[in-house]
């Protein structure tokens, strides 16, 4: 599956952006919700979001890169979100969180970061719909592919596979037509891209052509 990253995306025009992403063979509208705190950068917060709900047709992939993200799961459930990424390192009672986020009705992810080991996650992989395993530091759109990710990629894939667990591999950041190979062949399930599909002259290429990397 395909995530493309809104934070890539003309500000100055997100109804145009709206129209092809909706023809588009994209699967979900990845949306970097960031605090300047957890990470050094601000993104968008809700006010701007809800305008970008109304008119995307395509479930919301919502990763938040904030501390105390369980302040805002209201906030994420009213924009009609698919599913709520929180960062590990930002959860110290990550249990619970995810808990709260299945009461609201929305499916639960975990995001990790480049330094944080997959083996952080075998007691809470059976409880998450979701690993968002980040191949660039978080922050900033486009930086360079982290390699060492797709060993990550491998070994959760290992993990998830023999736990029983059901909950996808979702990786964010550096993606292209290469990397993104490498990510779906180490067992990456879904492909988050910003730079590569929204700084594209032709956006909607740029996803069918990821989206081929399934077929
Ligand atoms: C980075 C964000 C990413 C970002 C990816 O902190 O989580 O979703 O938009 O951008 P690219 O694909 O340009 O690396
Ligand atoms: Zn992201």
């Amino acid at each position: 599956m395909i995530s493309p990253s809104l934070l890539s995306a003309d500000f100055s025009d997100l109804k145009s952006e709206m129209q092809w992403f909706n023809g588009s063979t994209a699967d979900w509208l990845h949306i970097d919700v960031m605090d300047g705190v957890f990470v050094p950068n601000i993104s968008f917060g809700f006010p701007v979001l809800k305008h970008v709900a109304k008119i995307c047709q395509k479930p919301l992939d919502v990763h938040l890169m904030i501390v105390q993200p369980e302040k805002f799961i209201e906030e994420v459930r009213d924009l009609g979100a698919h599913i709520m990424n929180v960062h590990y390192e930002a959860c110290p009672h990550l249990h619970r969180v995810i808990g709260q986020i299945h009461e609201a009705g929305m499916k639960a992810g975990v995001t990790i970061c480049p330094a944080t080991p997959v083996s952080v996650l075998e007691d809470i992989v059976y409880d998450v719909d979701l690993v968002l395993v980040m191949s660039v530091n978080p922050g900033f759109g486009g930086q360079r592919f982290i390699p060492h990710s797709a060993d990550k990629v491998r070994r959760l894939r290992k993990m998830i596979d023999s736990s029983g667990s059901n909950a996808l591999i979702e990786v964010d950041g550096g993606i292209n037509g290469d990397t993104g190979r490498i990510m779906k062949d180490a067992g990456a399930d879904v492909l988050v891209a910003g730079s590569y599909i929204f700084g594209s002259p032709d956006p909607a290429a740029r996803c069918a052509e990821l989206s081929g990397l399934w077929k």
